[in-house]
């Protein structure tokens, strides 16, 4: 392209984030509210990727797995500001996202279960978070469609869930309302540098936009970003994750709360919609639903709450979550001045959204709240 071409159609930010999924959305709209010009650039609409899939589960509780306290800390941090950086956004656009804290229940179906799940509460308790050991009955009458068969549960009354595409559709309101360009349909081709410093990024659209800094925020594809140079990549990798919606008829939903086992979650939504989560699979840049992801997800379901075979299945799909190699987001600087990593969110990028955007906008920006 001649060069009074490329001049005309560049374009000046404070910064460009790449990448419209949640993380990416929620730093534009931080960075924004502290006076930032910023850019928001994605090859799809969002909703789309595992913000699409994500069925929005914000239970760091129930989720805690041994040996990985950083991890736990972050969480807890994010879901203490749920409430209110839901409150706010929709206060500002008046779209619902969702947002309900009604707990979760996570059940041991059998005795092996029931052991490895005292463990867990066990951990639970020495960390001083809320959850209580219930036996069946008590996990039953929270839930009376729960199975019959069951060993015993945990509740943790703190955790919520929250609807990832409205939440998608809130965000995008906030953006317009403070100004945030939003280039759906394009994908960026290769980043430009001012010496050793990124100056921002050329897109398939013909365009180059110019920023003082870059967020790579692109979830799963930020490990393959062939825009940037191969030392600015994360080690992030795709994580398959296959997932259902049905729907109740005339009926309530089967439970009221999140309810899970080992093996399954169920999260409801107050529109009588319950989400059933989810597979976990190394299967590369795959997102074909497939039967077996199906069946076991049901079997599963069925094995802990029956009344969902009267369900209407209404969605199958499959999304790919960031992994990285210690289950730790990356937030932060990249090694190239200029270049923000906010990626690896693996299965904690609903919830780990309003922290990560916190940080970013205070790195991007220098303000803090
Ligand atoms: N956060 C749940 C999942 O990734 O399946």
């Amino acid at each position: 392209m001649p060069a009074e071409a490329i001049l005309s159609k560049q374009r000046s930010y404070d910064a460009i984030i790449v990448g419209g999924g949640i993380i990416g959305l929620s730093c534009a709209w931080r960075t924004a509210q502290r006076g930032a010009r910023v850019v928001v650039i994605d090859k799809a609409r969002p909703p789309a990727g595992a913000t699409r899939v994500a069925a929005g589960m914000l239970a760091p509780v129930g989720e805690l797995t041994f040996g990985e306290p950083e991890l736990l800390a972050m969480t807890i941090v994010a879901a203490e500001l749920y409430p209110d950086f839901v409150a706010e956004l929709e206060a500002t656009t008046g779209v619902q996202t969702g947002y309900a804290q009604h707990g979760a229940l996570h059940i041991a179906l059998d005795r092996d279960e029931g052991e490895e799940l005292r463990r867990v509460h066990d951990l639970q308790r020495s960390l001083g978070l809320d959850a209580e050991w219930l036996p069946p009955r008590r996990c039953r009458e929270l839930e009376p469609g729960l199975t019959p068969s069951l060993n015993g549960g945990v509740h943790v009354p703190g955790e919520a869930a929250v609807d990832p595409r409205a939440l998608t559709e809130a965000l995008l309101s906030a953006l317009a309302a403070k100004g945030v360009e939003l280039r759906f349909g394009a994908a960026a081709t290769e980043a430009v540098f001012e010496g050793e410093r990124i100056a921002g990024v050329r897109t398939d659209a013909g365009e180059e936009l110019r920023a003082a800094s870059v967020v790579l925020a692109s979830g799963a594809w930020s490990g393959q970003a062939e825009w940037l140079p191969s030392d600015a990549r994360p080690e992030v990798r795709p994580v398959k994750g296959q997932i259902l919606e049905l729907r109740a008829g005339k009926e309530a939903p089967p439970c009221e709360r999140i309810v899970s086992s080992e093996r399954v979650y169920l999260v409801p939504r107050a529109d009588g919609r319950l989400i059933v989560g989810a597979t976990v699979e190394e299967q590369g840049f795959d997102t074909t639903v497939t039967a077996g992801g199906i069946h076991e997800l049901l079997r599963e379901a069925y094995r802990l709450v029956p009344d969902v075979a009267e369900m209407e299945l209404v969605e199958a799909i499959a999304g790919l979550r960031p992994g990285t190699p210690d289950n730790l987001p990356l937030i932060g600087p990249s090694g190239i001045e200029g270049l923000i990593w906010a990626t690896g969110h693996y299965r904690n990028g609903i919830l780990l959204a309003p922290l990560t955007a916190e940080r970013v906008a205070e790195m991007l920006t220098g303000v803090a709240v």
